[in-house]
């Protein structure tokens, strides 16, 4: 055998080597919990055979605690670029066979250079996670690998799309990176994220919680909103999240990739016409609007179990791909409160960084009252909502389909927050407030004047609730002011808004130059 053939079989045997993570009794165990491994993940994500591993022979440099014992080659991360349907994305997965998939200097170092290539090469970052957080005998140079780590996913963000996986239990870290990205998927039943785990958490507070309960997909879809999505098993995650980046466009400079469309522009929807209930206080599904006027009734909705008084996501329109902002008077009558305003947020500012149009579908009675709210700082988070909306520059649509009151009116794309194009349903009521609650300030002293004379209070109250409905329950008052560009009919909805995105398709607005803005949170 020549020398050359020797080198190419011992590299051969190192590639082998390092395929195995760390040895076939994780990778028994990993599959024991039903999971895959590092690179089963990346091979079930990527198109076959497009996958460009760099940095498989790195090593950690940690000598403390044994881990000169604990070496295996590409450390605890398997990272590179690849393509899906056709499009460069950048890959790591953490390996949780080599010590946990916890975090070294040198896995942060293996991590960054694609997260650098990703930024240079205008293509995205998906990142799958399964990892224990920093690793615990590097000390401060794994805390140092996770600020290198965040200072790019920082810079990264606004640039290119950045998508995070939750596969394992992610601890310290490892869930903070994924906080800065734009979107997280987690897998159901053996995900969790949390800052500290459930022993910490007995020894720090004394709660007793375990790891579902404290940080598992359920927990961050429902109650905090901390993940976008979450998917039954690791294939329905890889399969969601191809689906996701077809929305997407691949950095800033470019826009989301146009794709066929065989749904004619102007079919109407006759059930648009008839969908409202008689009786405004009473509710209807904003999705069966939503899947009537979306190509091919298509809708990818995401953060579906959190706030759901507010629905977000991503559909097309004449193959063109559009952020969906609607109120759902069917959950809380569509009223905004806190979650309500982060999740629109922040949905809002991706659609905007990523030059995604946004249409809005408005149904909201106002903000949610109270202490609980207040508490909260319903102020800020529904200031949020309306920075996000008045900041945007793409272009934006506003169909007001009934209610649109008050400070909701003004949050919810409307014409002063430089929204594009506004057009209501007749059944629109565009107001400072409903009829009930304006007539109690406007005639408190008459129906008090009205109580001690001993007459028809009620009546006096319904009469004058009938007069403000009269005058404000409809959409021709902003139309009359031009805050409204037209009032269209409900079943010509799909058609107007197909024809206004293909009117601003060539929209340049710009902001004041300024470092950045300090937006409310
Ligand atoms: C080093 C770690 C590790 C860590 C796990 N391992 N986490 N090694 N540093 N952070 C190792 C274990 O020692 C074990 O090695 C192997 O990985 C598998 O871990 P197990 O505990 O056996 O697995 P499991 O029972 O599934 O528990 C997984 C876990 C648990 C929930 C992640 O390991 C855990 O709680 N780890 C610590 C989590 C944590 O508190 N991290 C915070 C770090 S601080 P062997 O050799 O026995 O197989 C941090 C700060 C960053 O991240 C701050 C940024 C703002």
């Amino acid at each position: 055998m020549s020398k050359q053939t020797e080198k190419i079989k011992d590299l051969v045997a190192k590639r082998e080597l390092a395929r195995l993570g760390g040895g076939q009794k994780a990778i028994d165990k990993q599959h024991a919990r039903g999971k895959y491994t590092a690179r089963e993940r990346i091979e079930m994500l990527v198109d076959k055979d497009s996958f460009e591993e760099y940095d498989m022979f790195k090593l950690h440099r940690c000598h403390n605690f044994g881990m000169e014992k604990k070496q295996y080659l590409g450390d605890g991360v398997v990272a590179g670029s690849a393509t899906i349907d056709g499009r460069l994305v950048y890959v790591y997965a953490q390996d949780f066979t080599v010590n946990g998939g916890s975090l070294s200097e040198t896995m942060a170092q293996k991590m960054c250079k694609i997260m650098d290539m990703a930024m240079q090469n205008g293509a995205p970052v998906i990142g799958m996670n399964d990892s224990g957080g920093a690793r615990i005998q590097e000390g401060i140079s794994a805390l140092a690998g996770y600020g290198e780590i965040f200072e790019r996913n920082i810079l990264a963000s606004g640039v290119v799309p950045q998508i995070s996986m939750i596969m394992g239990p992610c601890a310290g870290g490892a869930v903070y990176s994924p906080a800065l990205t734009d979107f997280i998927v987690m897998t159901e039943g053996t995900s969790y994220m949390f800052l500290t785990g459930p022993k910490v958490v007995k020894t720090v507070t004394g709660e007793d919680i375990d790891s579902e309960h404290l940080g598992g997909a359920s927990v961050h879809a429902s109650k905090s909103g901390v993940t976008s999505f979450t998917a039954k098993t690791e294939e329905d995650a890889m399969e969601l999240i191809k689906k996701l980046l077809g929305y997407l466009p691949s950095n800033n400079t470019e826009e989301a990739p146009r794709v066929e469309c065989n749904d004619p522009i102007d079919r109407k929807e006759d059930l648009l016409n008839d969908i409202l209930p008689d009786d405004p206080n009473k509710a209807y599904d904003m999705y069966k609007v939503i899947t009537a006027i979306t190509d091919n009734n298509e809708f990818f909705e995401v953060q579906a179990k959190f706030a759901k008084n507010i629905i977000t996501g991503f559909a097309r329109f004449n193959g063109q791909s559009v952020g969906i902002v609607a109120n759902q008077p069917s959950a809380y009558a569509g009223v905004l409160d806190v979650n309500a305003s982060r999740k629109g947020a922040r949905f809002v500012r991706f659609c905007d960084a990523f030059n995604i149009p946004i249409v809005s579908l408005v149904d909201v009675p106002g903000f949610l009252p109270g202490t609980g709210q207040e508490y909260n700082a319903v102020i800020l988070h529904g200031a949020q909502l309306l920075y996000a909306y008045g900041e945007a520059t793409v272009p934006k649509i506003t169909i007001t389909l009934r209610k649109s009151y008050g400070g909701s009116h003004i949050v919810m794309g409307c014409k002063q927050l430089r929204s594009d194009l506004n057009f209501a349903w007749p059944t629109a009521e565009i107001a400072v407030m409903g009829a009930s609650g304006a007539v109690a300030v406007l005639c408190a002293k008459d129906a008090k004047k009205i109580k001690e004379e001993g007459g028809d209070v009620k009546a006096f109250l319904a009469e004058k609730e009938d007069e403000y409905t009269e005058t404000f329950a409809n959409p021709y008052q902003a139309a009359q002011f031009g805050y409204i560009d037209d009032v269209i009919e409900p079943r010509n909805t799909r058609f107007r808004i197909c024809r206004g995105l293909a009117q601003l398709a060539s929209k340049r607005q710009s902001l004041p130059a300024k470092k950045h803005g300090c937006m409310p949170m």
